[in-house]
């Protein structure tokens, strides 16, 4: 391990050990953090728990939100229920400490009860911090934690739920889900459904900041932020209509980014989370300034889809894997004599086909931009032992002894905005039916079917980057056409079609 290898896993152990003087576990699962919940909480304080969940579900509910988070700031409640973020404040931690030693003085806007505050404070003793919240109670909890762990250079405040009277003046502020919460709100739409791209409506900008908060926030934050001053912030921006809306609201107040966002996953109870990246800016801009990524941002592998069986069969005739670009092949214990073939369809789709003397068949098919993955997949496959080969088929379609599937399942479904790249590059293709909506708020959403050489093709898009793309053999077209039907039944029934002009 190198140097920096060492001094990550150094703090990655000193993280682990505060949180755990906090009394906050790690679980890698539900179940078992859910049956410890079960047994540290009283009946009453999981249906307390449960109300305030359901209050705030409905949006902007300051006191709502007060409420709830109070009752999380209970010492009894405390430990049990922040647990569910371990690995966030871990991986926060990890990502934020570096970047605060050049301060002097920091600003917490929505410390909570202070378990990242009092981390920074504590490994930056030169470095004076102020916390502040408007949940009275974790403010409470953040005092008295700062107090047991003889924490001198930091402070806690309550500041009112409406009207920012932030005091100070800061070099560094930070927000951590505090600053964009508003979960609800999708953001910026796109122009329309055939792109990602957003309009430049200084009006609806502003109509979307203030109805998020967002506008408020930011301004008051901005106000005390020195003139050199860095706003450090990680917020709920994963959704591209959010992540526009934020870095707009950002730069229209002359911010600038300082880095390249950093992307921060972290899991809660084994589910991976990516909120959105950690963004580093400031009002003094870089000498070669970056520009603002505007673009939805690809996951490895997410164009990639594996079906077995007869729907594998079928998909491996229409697309004409005999005609492979490269094929290994090699011999399994108990599944006899296997082939691997790979080749590409029409410039578009990348395929990797296997079977086996067994009679196990399967195909991945993914985009063409993404073809290294299956060479990646088949570059070393004729070197495993059986056990490997076994694994890594099931890795890619699950058990090669179980091929039982339904015949309604897709020969390929993409729900990535990768989809609109393939969508857009279909050979030949020709609509069958199609129809585009609106709803009240304006959002657009459009339904297609249509065929492409000898596949059937269904596809939806709305201007809020939601995307699906299904790709069907002949046999699997009547399949699509009824999805298409009840699609469009379901359409009808939310929203109003806009009917083509004469
Ligand atoms: C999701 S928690 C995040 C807490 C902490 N920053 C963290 O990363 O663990 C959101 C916190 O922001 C606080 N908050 C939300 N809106 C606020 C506002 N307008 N003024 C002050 N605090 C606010 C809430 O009370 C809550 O403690």
């Amino acid at each position: 391990m190198d140097d920096e290898g060492k001094i990550r896993q150094s703090l990655n152990e000193t993280l682990i050990g505060y949180l755990d003087s906090w009394g906050l576990r790690e679980f890698h699962d539900e179940a078992s953090y859910y049956q410890w919940q079960q047994a540290s909480l009283s009946q009453q304080d999981i249906r307390d728990l449960q109300l305030l969940v359901e209050q705030r579900q409905g949006g902007e509910d300051a006191l709502a939100d007060i409420r709830f988070y109070d009752l999380l700031a209970q010492p009894s409640l405390l430990p049990i229920l922040y647990s569910q973020r371990f690995d966030y404040f871990l991986q926060l931690g990890l990502l934020l400490l570096p970047r605060l030693s050049s301060a002097e003085h920091v600003l917490d806007f929505g410390c909570g009860v202070g378990i990242l505050t009092l981390l920074y404070a504590q490994h930056n003793p030169t470095i004076q911090f102020t916390g502040i919240d408007r949940s009275v109670r974790s403010i409470e909890v953040a005092r008295c934690e700062a107090e047991k762990r003889k924490i001198s250079n930091v402070k806690f405040e309550v500041i009112p739920p409406s009207g920012f009277a932030i005091s100070g003046f800061y070099d560094c502020i930070l927000s951590t889900q505090a600053l964009f919460q508003s979960e609800q709100s999708a953001g910026l739409p796109s122009k329309n459904w055939r792109t990602f791209e957003r309009t430049t409506d200084p009006a609806l900008q502003e109509h979307l900041e203030v109805r998020t908060g967002l506008h408020m926030r930011l301004d008051a934050l901005l106000k005390v932020l020195s003139p050199r001053g860095r706003l450090l912030c990680f917020e709920k921006t994963w959704n591209l209509g959010r992540r526009i809306l934020f870095q707009r609201a950002l730069s229209t107040r002359g911010l600038f980014p300082l880095c390249e966002p950093v992307s921060c996953a972290y899991h809660e109870l084994g589910e991976m989370k990516s909120d959105g990246p950690v963004y580093e800016v400031s009002r003094v801009p870089l000498t070669d300034p970056l520009l603002w990524d505007e673009a939805p941002y690809p996951c490895d592998g997410e164009t990639l889809y594996r079906c077995v069986g007869t729907r594998a069969k079928h998909m491996a005739v229409a697309l004409g894997m005999s005609r492979s670009q490269s094929e290994v092949r090699g011999q399994h214990a108990t599944l006899g004599r296997w082939t691997f073939r790979l080749g590409v369809w029409e410039h578009v789709l990348a395929w990797g086909w296997c079977e086996t003397a067994s009679g196990f068949h399967g195909v991945v098919l993914g985009s063409v931009q993404e073809q290294h993955l299956l060479l990646q997949l088949v570059k070393n496959i004729s070197l495993l032992s059986d056990l490997e080969f076994e694994e890594c088929v099931q890795d890619c379609w699950g058990t090669v002894l179980d091929v039982r599937q339904n015949d309604s399942m897709p020969g390929y479904e993409n729900h990535f905005p990768s989809a609109q790249v393939i969508y857009q590059a279909l050979p030949s293709k020709m609509i069958q039916r199609e129809a585009t909506f609106a709803d009240d708020e304006g959002k657009e959403m459009h339904i297609e079917i249509g065929t492409t050489m000898i596949l059937t093709y269904f596809y939806w898009a709305n201007t809020f980057d939601q995307r699906q793309l299904v790709l069907m053999d002949e046999k699997g077209a009547p399949t699509l056409c009824q999805y298409y039907q009840e699609s469009l039944d379901e359409a009808h029934r939310s929203s109003q079609e806009i009917l083509p002009a004469p």
